[in-house]
């Protein structure tokens, strides 16, 4: 197998975090013990991620259609979070990770978004990887959020409807200048076999490779990580213009 090439490392990283409920079943064991195998997968990955020096992981831990699971399921999720940020965020802070967020994670429960709150503001000095946690996103939210605010703007006369280009949409997303601009991820990755976006960045990822891969979640190693960027290394990527020779 070829060498991972550090000189060319993607700048973002995108993962759709999928097949927790499926390894549960498959080992007998309860929704949730999968989702608690998925947050230690996705643990060792942010550290590689730190390692390899990739500027931005961006995780879809949680949608805006997530809401439809059971209860239990769903604040389990937000209990594992919980624990997440209280087992990790000293070594995440050490490790000079920012954190960030990306939705509308304030409609989460109160202990929850207390929890995100410390890690946000102990982190938000660090200059090492920007790890964005997808929570309570969508994309068509985002991007109907992002139209709404142009709207607003052009009603107050403070721009013209003829001057709005997809630049001024991207400013205006989650991704946009509320996080000074996160750039559109180079390699999206998505596990457990789906071959779909999910309402997940479907702005940013106009022009992203995509990487899908039958690994459940949970067993989703640093080294099959590292597989997916080769792969991602060896594609020619062209942004809609011709081959460069
Ligand atoms: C998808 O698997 C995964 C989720 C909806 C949740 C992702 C959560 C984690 C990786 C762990 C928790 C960590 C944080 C930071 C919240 P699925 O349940 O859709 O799997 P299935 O398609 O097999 O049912």
């Amino acid at each position: 197998m070829k060498n991972i090439d550090l000189n060319r490392i993607p700048s973002h990283i995108a993962i759709v975090m999928d097949g927790n409920g499926r390894w549960a079943q498959a080992h007998g064991v309860p929704r949730l013990a999968g989702h608690n195998a998925g947050m230690l997968a996705m643990k060792n990955i942010v550290r590689r991620c730190g390692q390899l020096g990739v500027g931005h992981l961006t995780v879809y831990a949680f949608s805006t259609e997530n809401w439809k699971r059971s209860a239990e399921e769903v604040g389990g999720i937000f209990r594992l979070l919980i624990l997440y940020v209280e087992r990790e965020l000293a070594e995440l802070h050490k490790n000079n990770v920012r954190v960030s967020i990306l939705g509308d994670y304030e409609k989460l429960p109160a202990d929850a978004v207390s929890s995100l709150k410390k890690a946000l503001k102990k982190t938000a000095g660090n200059t090492g990887l920007h790890f964005c946690i997808a929570l309570n996103y969508g994309s068509r939210d985002e991007i109907t959020q992002a139209c709404r605010r142009l709207a607003v703007k052009a009603k107050a006369g403070q721009l013209d409807p003829e001057d709005i280009t997809a630049d001024h949409i991207s400013r205006h997303l989650f991704t946009g200048e509320e996080m000074e601009r996160v750039p559109d991820p180079d390699l999206v990755i998505r596990t457990s076999g789906e071959k779909r976006l999910s309402n997940f960045l479907l702005w940013q990822s106009a022009y992203s490779e995509f990487v899908f891969v039958d690994t459940l979640w949970p067993d989703f190693t640093v080294e099959e990580f590292e597989k997916a960027i080769i792969e991602y290394q060896g594609r020619e990527r062209r942004f809609g213009g011709r081959e460069q020779k």
